[in-house]
């Protein structure tokens, strides 16, 4: 979400005259978007405030702001910290951005533009103070023209205990499914071949503008008949609203990825419950065990926290036991981060020790390492069809003018592939034959007469 907000944010400012440039030395706005979902993701922008002093001592009319969800958590307070800061805008006010920088080279600075809290006003009016931004798109911001993301839907109405993010993104909103389709149809048009659609919950996406309400299973539906588009994915799923329709749409769908992001957070009944997910482990496990009877070669990935309060060994052994079994293609796994007003912060003590946080993080990640290894040693020999995404990191660090180079691509199921071949093949679908692997990536070789054949027809 935040990428994608980074990269409207881009586009209008580009739309307003502004041009990036390669390094902050040189430039008139400085602009850091921020995430609140860990204190070490605000701690990074803090320090990173602080390596910036210098530049507004040597430079006093540079502007640096601080967008996203952290200014909406921190207000004010980024101001006293960082005195330097001359713009703080919530993620619900990123569509006025270009016309409050306009305000801080006018002299009007600091200014703080943010949405209304939660609590603070009737829930219509709270809604409306997360301004819905999505505005034309512009393939020139994206790393590759083949490649989009849409949101679907902002804010969250989960209220999970430990989260943030329904304080600082707002109120649950769906866009109207017409828009969605309006947006894809021109990203199409415009040569995108993979969208991905976005939402905290994204499955739980509602449109009731219209006639009929559309859940996602018909977005999908309908977005799968759009010309030109090959590939969708949406991200990121909520296990409660994981629905019979939905498998079938991601079964039966051509276009549709059979790839799903299904966090699960705990495999402990008491920490799912402290944790007001609104499902059991056993809830869980019927779930999966629907997408895989229905879509066997689905890739299924997972989020866990470990370390909630009051989390103990056995609790603990439970999300070991459902993470082993569930064969997840990857899994994210996060330290337990309290967050300010949270209601986990409220009503439970963080009692349980960094060092065994750590622990816990790491045992459960070799686990999680170990199966998508195997998961990934399936695939030697097979054959991938994959976007080509550009360069790989290590072919950008050599820079050299070889024509053949590293490059990385994704399958369908967003495992990474990594090959040698042509810079042209750039957002080209391809296949790749996979010769070896390690737990995250597929090293594979594309068929050279196929390859080259690709690259002239673009
Ligand atoms: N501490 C640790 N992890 C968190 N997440 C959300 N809030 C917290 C928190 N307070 C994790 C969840 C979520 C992912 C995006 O971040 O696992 O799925
Ligand atoms: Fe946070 Fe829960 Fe909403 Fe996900 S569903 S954004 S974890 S509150």
């Amino acid at each position: 979400m935040n990428v994608l907000d980074s990269e409207l944010a881009l586009a209008d400012l580009l739309q307003a005259g502004y041009e990036p440039v390669d390094d902050s030395q040189h430039a008139d706005v400085i602009l850091f978007n921020t995430c609140s979902v860990r204190q070490h993701a605000e701690d990074k922008i803090y320090s990173a405030l602080g390596r910036l002093k210098h530049i507004k001592r040597q430079r006093p009319g540079t502007i640096i702001g601080v967008l996203g969800c952290m200014a909406q958590r921190e207000r004010q307070t980024i101001l006293h910290r960082a005195p330097h800061v001359d713009l703080v805008v919530g993620p619900g006010q990123l569509a006025r951005l270009p016309e409050l920088i306009r305000r801080v080279e006018a002299g009007e600075g600091p200014i703080v533009e943010l949405s209304l809290d939660r609590r603070a006003d009737a829930h219509g009016t709270v809604r409306a103070s997360f301004l819905q931004h999505d505005p034309p798109r512009m393939a020139a911001v994206r790393p590759i023209r083949q490649q989009a993301m849409v949101r679907i839907m902002f804010g969250c109405d989960k209220f999970c205990t430990y989260c943030i993010v329904p304080a600082v993104r707002g109120p649950e909103q769906s866009r109207p499914a017409e828009k969605i389709v309006a947006e894809v149809r021109r990203l199409a048009e415009d040569g995108c071949l993979e969208v991905t659609l976005l939402g905290q919950t994204v499955n739980s996406y509602r449109d009731t503008s219209g006639e009929r309400p559309v859940a996602l299973a018909d977005l999908l539906a309908e977005l799968n008949e759009i010309e030109g588009l090959r590939r969708l994915k949406f991200v990121t799923s909520h296990p409660r609203h994981i629905t019979t329709d939905l498998i079938c749409a991601v079964r039966d769908l051509p276009k549709v990825s059979p790839y799903l992001h299904v966090p699960a957070q705990s495999g402990s009944d008491r920490i799912l419950k402290r944790m007001r997910r609104g499902y059991t482990a056993g809830r869980y496990r019927e779930m999966l065990s629907e997408i895989r009877v229905a879509i066997p070669e689905a890739a299924v990935t997972s989020d866990f926290i470990v370390g909630f309060p009051g989390e103990t060994e056995e609790d603990y052994r439970q999300t070991v036991e459902l993470l082993s079994e569930s064969r997840f293609k990857n899994s994210f796994i996060f330290k337990y981060s309290p967050r300010p007003k949270t209601k986990a912060v409220e009503l439970y003590e963080d009692d349980v020790p960094d060092k065994i946080k750590r622990q816990r993080n790491n045992e459960l990640l070799a686990i999680q390492n170990a199966i998508s290894l195997e998961d990934a040693q399936a695939w030697v020999g097979r054959q991938a069809e994959i976007l080509v995404e550009g360069p790989s990191k290590a072919a950008r660090k050599k820079r050299g003018d070889d024509e053949t180079i590293q490059l990385v691509g994704r399958t369908v199921c967003d495992r990474i592939v990594v090959f040698d071949g042509r810079q042209e093949l750039t957002g080209t679908i391809l296949p790749v034959t996979i010769e070896k692997v390690d737990a995250f990536t597929l090293f594979g070789r594309a068929d050279p007469s196929r390859a080259s054949r690709q690259a002239e027809s673009r």
